[in-house]
């Protein structure tokens, strides 16, 4: 199975009721051969529009704290927890996310990211654990099954309304940087 064949197989996707107001499914985009994959909440209205993952305001300060990071937009592989935007930029609720992510835990099998950054509390509590604190959690390195390191931080729109919460975010962003020169040295 290819990025491209799961996408064409959920074009028509009624698995949840956020199927009903979208314009587009986000699939996700980026490189297939990724080493490092950035996982967000749900497409929001200028997504919902074109298709794309974090390409409105909150994907602009990605596109910036990436850049800062040394890291290529091109060279990463961005997806989301739903793939449907919910209603007035809602979080997704437990069962649209439980419906979706069998679609996102395909692509992480394919890309075999080395590297997962979660944005945000929507990433950690359906990825990691529903009660997990992203206030607690972000900056720490986690580790999956399978050996990928994962690394919690605020996601950008939070940012975005709390400036207080950029530090931390370089900080994480650095630690991140460290690893993927480590990985791309080593490689
Ligand atoms: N916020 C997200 O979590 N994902 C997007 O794609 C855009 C904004």
């Amino acid at each position: 199975m290819s990025l491209e064949q799961i996408e064409k197989e959920i074009i028509n996707c009624q698995r949840c009721n956020l199927a009903t107001n979208r314009t587009k499914i986000v699939f996700g985009t980026g490189n297939s051969e990724a080493q490092i994959m950035l996982i967000g909440e749900g497409p929001g209205k200028d997504e919902d529009l074109q298709g794309l993952p974090f390409i409105g305001k909150a994907g602009q300060l990605l596109d910036k704290i990436l850049a800062a990071a040394e890291i290529k937009r091109q060279d990463v592989y961005i997806a989301n927890i739903v793939k449907c935007r919910p209603p007035s930029n809602r979080v997704p609720n437990r069962q649209e996310a439980a419906a979706c992510l069998p679609w996102l835990w395909q692509q992480i099998e394919i890309i075999q990211p080395q590297i997962i950054v979660l944005l945000g509390s929507t990433a950690l509590k359906n990825l990691i654990k529903p009660d997990a604190l992203i206030t607690k959690l972000r900056g720490q390195w986690l580790e999956s099954k399978s050996g990928i390191k994962i690394m919690p931080t605020y996601h950008p729109a939070a940012l975005l309304r709390d400036p207080a919460r950029k530090k931390p975010v370089w900080e994480d962003f650095q630690k991140i940087r460290d690893e993927y020169k480590k990985i791309i040295n080593t490689n």
